[in-house]
């Protein structure tokens, strides 16, 4: 290649060592997904330093297969090994953030990486000719969901989301009208049934595997509160009929955002709440250069989010569409107030609060 007098070597270098650290780093992440499906980082973090033949043999797994991950888990700086004995060891520290049981499961949520991955050869084919990847084409989409949504919206319900909206535990205590909109596996709604049963709560998606492991979970807890359906968002054919309407990382994947908010709100009784989680940005991309994640939500949104709009002829917002988007498309559906929120443990997601009165 001709190099230009602008050309700056050093710059260059420094490039080239990044591409190797993403190439590196997309492999871990690969390998973490793997770790967390088999059970490996549970089973590590319970084990002192140990072979692989033990390790494998506490997960009940093949020890070749095993071996091999820890290489990438070992020389990828989240396992300890210790070459005199042939143990590996996962720290504690570690294992806080590779683990259900511990702060936050990072390994979990890194299988959004196969997941969207899968549908790649798709994607290209919509780069080339445009329309979308449906719904349909992620398996495992809702069970990896559930899973992220537990982490950081059921857990955290009571001590972080609820106390957004004054005096509302207050109203569920006594008994109230619930709905969630594209509630996928129902795990906000299940628990919100369980923790308040003098409330009625209502869960709609219009995916029937989403419906399908709600309606199951319900069955298995025996809550007699709820009820999941199938049901598209964009016409909830309900005229003031809630108290509170929820909707969790829902609204910008929606073919129809706005039919979706007006819809929410003709549903929402003239003094009930709008609580919404949605993916943390800027409308501008030049203001998520300093999002920690940036890259990350851009690459969900463009291989998921974006993209089962796109699928169904719709807006295609993605999941960076911005917090400046999403109060100017509130305050066209019809909320008057529309207050803006950040939790300290979630910096993937911004709350808001909306009221038409
Ligand atoms: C990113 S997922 C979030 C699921 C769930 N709220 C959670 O936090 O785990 C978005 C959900 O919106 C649902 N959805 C998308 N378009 C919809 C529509 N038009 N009507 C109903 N549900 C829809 C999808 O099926 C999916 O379950």
């Amino acid at each position: 290649m001709m190099k230009d007098s602008n050309y700056n070597q050093i710059k260059a270098e420094a490039f080239s060592e990044s591409l190797i650290d993403i190439l590196n780093k997309s492999a871990i992440a690969l390998a973490l997904s793997i770790g967390d499906r088999v059970g490996l980082f549970k089973v590590m973090a319970g084990l002192p330093a140990s072979t692989s033949k033990q390790i494998a043999c506490a997960a009940n797994l093949n020890e070749r297969y095993v071996r091999e991950w820890l290489g990438t888990m070992v020389t990828g700086r989240v396992v300890n090994y210790f070459p005199e004995t042939l143990t590996y060891q996962l720290p504690p520290e570690h294992a806080a953030f590779l683990t259900e049981e511990g702060e936050y499961n990072f390994a979990g949520a890194m299988q959004f990486v196969p997941v969207l991955a899968g549908v790649e050869d798709k994607l290209i084919k919509c780069f080339e000719k445009g329309g979308g990847v449906p719904y349909s084409a992620y398996p495992r989409f809702h069970e990896v969901m559930a899973a992220e949504s537990a982490q950081t919206v059921v857990a955290a319900l009571e001590p972080y989301i609820l106390p957004l909206v004054p005096g509302l535990k207050e109203k569920l205590e006594a008994g109230i009208d619930v709905l969630d909109v594209g509630c996928g596996a129902g795990r906000a709604m299940l628990k919100l049934a369980e923790t308040y049963p003098n409330s009625r709560f209502t869960g709609y998606d219009f995916s029937e595997e989403g419906i399908r492991h709600a309606n199951n979970e319900k069955m298995k807890r025996g809550l007699t509160n709820i009820r999941f359906e199938v049901r598209d968002a964009a016409d909830l054919g309900h005229m003031e009929d809630y108290d509170l309407i929820t909707s969790f990382d829902a609204i910008h994947d929606q073919a129809n955002p706005a039919a979706m908010l007006n819809s929410i709100a003709e549903a929402l009784r003239p003094d009930g709440v709008y609580l919404i989680q949605d993916i943390a940005g800027s409308s501008h991309l030049e203001k998520n250069l300093e999002h920690p994640v940036s890259p990350f939500l851009y690459t969900i949104s463009l291989t998921h989010c974006m993209t089962v709009s796109l699928a169904y002829e719709g807006a295609g917002l993605g999941a960076m569409w911005g917090e400046e988007k999403a109060v100017e498309m509130m305050h066209a559906a019809g909320f008057e107030n529309v207050s803006v929120h950040h939790l300290d443990h979630d910096f993937m997601n911004t709350y808001y609060v909306a009221t038409k009165q």
